[in-house]
């Protein structure tokens, strides 16, 4: 059984494989009108989101399968305080899969341990955001034409935006991507990323900007993100960093005409809406493109189509005598009985880092 809980869980052949399953649903619809009769997706949202559910949701009615679930804390026995744990082990007699989205980083991760279904992770605090990057990927994919040789920037707010995390993480995977980061100081990616960024991602140029207008020219995708109100401990600094960046159509006179702006929404005022009438804004196409990988997911998780292979079965090297996480919004936090894990991130052990929230020590 596999779970989906950060991208790099798929290979990617993998994730190949699901593009092309969820290009497969767009070219013949009906055919898969009924392919999970029989089977139920639990949403269980912690925290509110409106496209992600409905989109999970939608998916899976599109497949013929039903759906249960809740759409905030509030509703759920979290706020009897039952622990992440308990609540999958009670779900899996009901539903045969699962699709979580939580306020505390690395709580799908903890569902995926007990849950005996397979978990999706629909976004865990400002950590990651899988399904969105697969979506991001099927959109550039129908609208590139391919997923590598690509100059890609990131622009607003690369701290607590777990979706350019995810797509980061995702798109360094293929030959020839040139990453621009674009975010004032307050906004830059976390250490975490920045760490795996030098480490990890060998063949992948990186570099930091602090306008859109000076790598405008030469970028194939731009990739527009909110910043995230809901992340910020203080008031003050989110009012100094709201208003960054604002693309709007004089910006765009200098970039390529086949670059496309995605977005993975709700936008705020970081697109002004006369870009939404440019041929090369996709954000409300990616929407759709959403709901087809989520099917192709769901039918691959639960093995109605393209069968996994089963994930190894090593376990990470945990360190001996972990530190207790530094990251507030760690689900070591509040999950009872959760016991501190932490992992080498590189071969000479002298860094490590949380296995749930993958904040250094
Ligand atoms: C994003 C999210 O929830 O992280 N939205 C989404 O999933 N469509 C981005 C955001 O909230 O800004």
């Amino acid at each position: 059984m596999r779970h989906l809980i950060d991208p790099t869980d798929l290979s990617v052949a993998e994730i190949g494989q699901i593009i092309a399953l969820a290009e497969d649903i767009i070219a013949n619809r009906a055919k898969y009108s009924e392919v999970c009769k029989g089977k139920k997706l639990a949403t269980l949202f912690y925290e509110p989101s409106t496209r992600t559910r409905l989109s999970f949701t939608s998916a899976m009615l599109e497949l013929g399968g039903s759906v249960i679930g809740f759409s905030d804390a509030a509703s759920s026995s979290v706020s009897k305080g039952e622990t992440v744990a308990d609540t999958v082990r009670v779900i899996r007699c009901f539903a045969d899969i699962i699709a979580m989205r939580h306020f505390k980083e690395g709580a799908p991760l903890v569902g995926s341990q007990y849950a005996g279904i397979p978990v999706i992770n629909a976004g865990d605090g400002s950590h990651s955001h899988p399904t969105q990057t697969l979506t991001d990927l099927l959109t550039i994919k129908r609208e590139k034409g391919r997923l590598d040789h690509l100059t890609i920037g990131f622009c607003g707010d690369l701290k607590f935006g777990r979706t350019v995390h995810s797509l980061i993480k995702a798109m360094s995977r293929y030959e020839g991507i040139r990453v621009v980061l674009i975010a004032p100081d307050e906004l830059r990616l976390p250490e975490y990323m920045l760490h795996e960024i030098e480490t990890q991602t060998e063949g992948v140029e990186f570099r930091e900007v602090s306008t859109m207008e000076e790598v405008m020219p030469e970028l194939d995708i731009l990739y527009m993100t909110r910043v995230q109100k809901e992340r910020f401990l203080d008031e003050e600094e989110f009012n100094r960093v709201k208003d960054s960046f604002v693309l709007d159509p004089s910006k765009l006179r200098t970039a390529k005409p086949d670059m496309i702006v995605l977005h993975p929404l709700p936008r705020v005022n970081e697109i002004t809406p006369e870009v939404d009438n440019d041929p090369r804004a996709c954000y409300f196409r990616q929407v759709k493109f959403g709901m087809y990988v989520r099917m192709a997911l769901i039918l691959t998780l639960l093995g109605v189509k393209n069968q996994l292979a089963p994930v190894r079965a090593e376990e990470p090297d945990f360190v001996p005598e972990p530190p207790v996480c530094k990251n507030p919004a760690c689900i070591t936090t509040i999950e009872t009985g959760l016991k501190q894990r932490f992992v080498y991130t590189d071969d000479t052990h002298a860094h490590c880092k949380c296995f749930y929230c993958e904040h250094d020590a």
